[in-house]
């Protein structure tokens, strides 16, 4: 099935956008020089219903997407490797980490999204044979509600370290629901925990070549609410030492060309920030003033 760009498909709102990146990791998957391989993202991608008339800023968007699904791949690595035998996905859209990474023994992962868009996949994944490799478990909850008592109730154990990953879903939140989901994954995480996230700078929302794709976003319900100027103090101020990894970096270090949404000659001091933080427990949780 395919719908072209502004036509509600199944998934409605912020949902549908994770058709679009499920077709961004589907086509990357097929590129012999891949950065990783999804085979599950054309499945899940034709049974939502396909994204058509896809844009040149949605295309560019294409490429940042591919670049954050491997970054994030490695911070998962990384964090898994380290200790954290809990890995949390909030907002995981059509994700299949737990299906194509290799994970330590004794991972559960847990995939939390709104009700609609986890039942449709679970049933694709189903329709697939598709079996997780680490113990996965789905919990339906809205983030702008509460998402933490369904994943308390479904296994996660907040005394023992947590890898969370929090990717392309802050922005479509509004300032105030964003930082009472980051003050909640405070307060579950214990020292030694991880916490790998994606969020854009005011700039980046309001850049000129930006405004097609905000006016088609906020056509379908999918506006995006909230910007971060500065992520470091931003995740600071919940108690999280954080690095920020530049998209210009990440794709000369993924031999990728810079994207022109990353290039600082094109968008000066516009940013999409790829964050990886720690949860050094030094400072009490809690949103900032
Ligand atoms: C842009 S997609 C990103 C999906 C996934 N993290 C990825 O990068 O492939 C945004 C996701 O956020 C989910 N989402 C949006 N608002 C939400 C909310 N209030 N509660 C839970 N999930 C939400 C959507 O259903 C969608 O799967």
């Amino acid at each position: 099935m395919t719908r072209p760009t502004g036509e509600p498909g199944p998934y409605a709102g912020v949902s549908r956008t994770a058709v679009v990146i499920a077709q961004a990791r589907e086509a990357e998957s097929a590129r012999p020089d891949r950065l990783f391989d999804d085979p599950l993202a054309g499945p899940l991608a034709d049974a939502a219903g396909r994204v058509t008339g896809i844009s040149e800023a949605g295309r560019r968007a294409g490429e940042h997407f591919v670049l954050r699904t491997r970054f994030f791949d490695d911070r998962l690595r990384e964090a898994t490797a380290a200790g954290p035998r809990q890995v949390v996905l909030l907002a995981a859209g059509l994700d299949t980490r737990a299906f194509r990474l290799r994970w330590p023994r004794g991972t559960r992962l847990f995939e939390v999204d709104l009700p609609d868009l986890l039942s449709r996949k679970e049933k694709v994944l189903a329709d697939h044979g598709a079996r997780p490799a680490c113990d996965r478990t789905v919990v339906p909850a809205d983030l702008r509600e509460d998402w933490s008592s369904p994943l308390l109730a479904a296994g996660l154990d907040p005394g023992e370290p947590i890898a969370w990953l929090i990717e392309g879903v802050l922005m479509y939140l509004t300032p105030e629901d964003g930082a009472r989901v980051l003050c909640r994954v405070s307060e579950l995480s214990p020292p030694g925990s991880r916490l790998a996230a994606e969020h854009v700078n005011r700039a980046y929302a309001e850049l000129p070549q930006m405004r097609p794709a905000m006016s088609r976003l906020a056509a379908t319900q999918a506006a995006w609410r909230s910007a971060v100027e500065d992520p470091r103090e931003w995740l600071a101020g919940y108690g999280w030492r954080a690095t920020v990894t530049h998209q210009a970096d990440l794709a000369r270090e993924l031999g990728r060309p810079v994207p022109a949404m990353a290039d600082p000659r094109a968008v000066g001091a516009a940013r999409i920030w790829l964050v990886d933080a720690l949860r050094d427990g030094g400072r009490p949780p809690g949103a900032p003033a």
